[in-house]
């Protein structure tokens, strides 16, 4: 098997460090420049010369995944930086839809008994740790995880929309 390697850093020296066309594919979540959660990492869209770094390092006809936010404003400015950069933009996307900008953070049926003045009867309790509360305690984004353990309530829905 071949040796895998992880590179930590910041892209946009770590790049640097790679061979032209020696690169079969890449995938890359960037920034996508909406300041989610107000994240100073999030505030920009990548420097360009990331996306020329990432088009000198994979191999020619070669592709790259790039995930954006669907919104207007960021995506256009993504997709100009890539053409920019040399990337053939003619492609159709992949698009996925969800319900929510962050799904994780909500949970529908609660948000209808809320909407509705309904109280959720307490059916059990859970313990979470680690990422799965890392909204609560933690820092999205990789920086820090909030590792304590908390207990939660498991309520049952209330509201049946037929
Ligand atoms: C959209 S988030 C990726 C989230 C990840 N896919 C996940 O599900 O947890 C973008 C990430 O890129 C990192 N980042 C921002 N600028 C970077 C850079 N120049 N080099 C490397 N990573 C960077 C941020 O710290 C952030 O964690």
């Amino acid at each position: 098997m071949n040796e895998q390697i992880l590179i930590n850093g910041d892209s946009k020296n770590k790049l640097k460090d790679i061979q032209d066309g020696s690169v079969d594919y890449l995938l890359t979540d960037p920034p996508y420049g909406i300041s989610f959660m107000n994240k100073g990492w999030d505030k920009v869209l990548p420097d360009v010369e990331v996306w020329k770094e990432c088009f000198r390092v994979l191999k020619p006809g070669s592709f790259i995944s790039v995930m954006s936010s669907p919104r207007s404003d960021v995506l256009y400015r993504m997709i100009k930086d890539l053409e920019d950069s040399g990337f053939d933009m003619s492609f159709s996307p992949i698009l996925w839809t969800y319900h929510t900008g962050f799904p994780k953070a909500s949970d529908t049926s609660k948000m209808i008994d809320k909407r509705l003045g309904v109280d959720r009867e307490v059916i059990g309790k859970v313990e979470l740790k680690g990422t799965a509360q890392t909204l609560k305690g933690g820092n999205y984004g990789g920086e820090t995880y909030d590792n304590k353990t908390s207990e939660y309530n498991i309520t049952s829905s209330n509201t049946y929309i037929g």
